[in-house]
């Protein structure tokens, strides 16, 4: 199938060739290519050779019914999410019920206002354009949580960990008002921000004892080993920001930069929270988790010392007001 990428394709079935002219005009308007034709036969040839965006139909037509053109679209896997809109000179209340029950998503009679018709062309395709950009993105969090899974995979303590983050830090953006674009990226973000932790041997991950000074050392690269992997790939570049600046801490005992609070983006000030309250809630190879109250406690004592006070306040708030609970005391570490 080919399908233009950046201009929506119309499929127009209109036997009166002068009225088709002046719709194909029409539609270049909304930006919208029109193919035009004037029987079911050329309808269904052309559905053959390319998926329409959008299908404008006259129901009366030299070759048959028009609602048989809906009914071979809506028997087709393809065809069943394309809008249909019906236009016809035809008004009695059995035949637009018809066509509605076949799959006709909206029915003008003719003659209707050209702003009319461009009203619901519009409204048409920019539904289409939200509901193929949300399943391009649902598309690419599969394939990123499959990547987060196959990291965390290796330890019992690290099983689940983005999963939570990815929950705890939408539900904190959402409440610190973030647009939709900045909680499309956070979402990656806060799935993929231990990704670096792939050079870490699992021995160490899963160290019960305290980590000598070079194995604290190698720890401390996995941001900037996370930041180097993200680095190449175009649509994932503004998730670089969670990844680097997840272990900052506003006092600059964080890493790798020990940055103050100021110097901290967003991104990571806000994985921090996430990330940490998820560590101190869960079971650590070295410790048992902690209890709600007593890590709401800590992250408190750390507003404004290691995190960004205003999102600290937002966090408890959230969790007090009864958010729900995510961690499966698996465990997790945080180092
Ligand atoms: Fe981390």
């Amino acid at each position: 199938m080919i399908k233009a990428k950046s201009q929506p394709r119309i499929l127009l079935l209109e036997d009166d060739l002068a009225l088709a002219e002046v719709m194909s005009e029409l539609f270049a308007e909304v930006g919208a290519i029109t193919e035009a034709v004037p029987s079911i036969g050329g309808a269904i040839r052309a559905m053959r050779s390319f998926l329409p965006d959008l299908i404008v139909a006259d129901l009366r037509l030299a070759d048959g019914n028009g609602i048989d053109f809906v009914e071979y679209v809506r028997q087709r896997e393809e065809g069943r999410a394309i809008p249909i809109i019906a236009v016809s000179a035809v008004v009695d209340k059995s035949t637009i019920a018809t066509a509605r029950r076949k799959g006709v998503d909206e029915y003008l009679i003719k003659p209707f206002q050209p702003a009319e018709l461009l009203a619901v062309i519009r409204n048409h395709l920019q539904r289409q354009k939200a509901i193929a950009k949300l399943a391009s993105r649902e598309a690419h969090i599969q394939t990123v949580k499959m990547l987060a899974n196959v990291i965390e995979a290796r330890s019992k303590y690290t099983r689940g960990h983005s999963e939570r983050v990815r929950r705890y830090a939408l539900m904190l953006g959402e409440v610190l008002g973030w647009s939709d674009d900045e909680m499309v990226f956070l979402e990656f973000g806060a799935l993929l921000h231990d990704i670096g932790k792939i050079q870490i041997p699992t021995e160490i991950i899963e160290k019960a004892g305290p980590l000598t000074p070079e194995e604290q050392a190698l720890i401390e690269t996995h941001p900037q080993v996370g930041a180097e992997m993200l680095r190449d790939v175009e649509h994932l570049k503004p998730v670089i920001p969670y990844v680097l600046y997840h272990h900052e801490r506003c006092d600059g005992s964080g890493y790798p930069f020990h940055l103050p609070c100021e110097e901290i983006p967003p991104e990571g000030r806000l994985i921090a929270i996430a990330d940490s309250y998820d560590a101190m809630v869960s079971n650590r190879p070295y410790r048992e988790a902690k209890l709600k109250e007593v890590a709401l406690a800590e992250l408190m004592r750390g507003a404004g010392v290691l995190y960004d006070e205003e999102m600290v306040r937002a966090f408890v708030n959230l969790m007090q007001e009864g958010a729900p609970e995510l961690h499966g005391r698996k465990g997790d570490d945080l180092r």
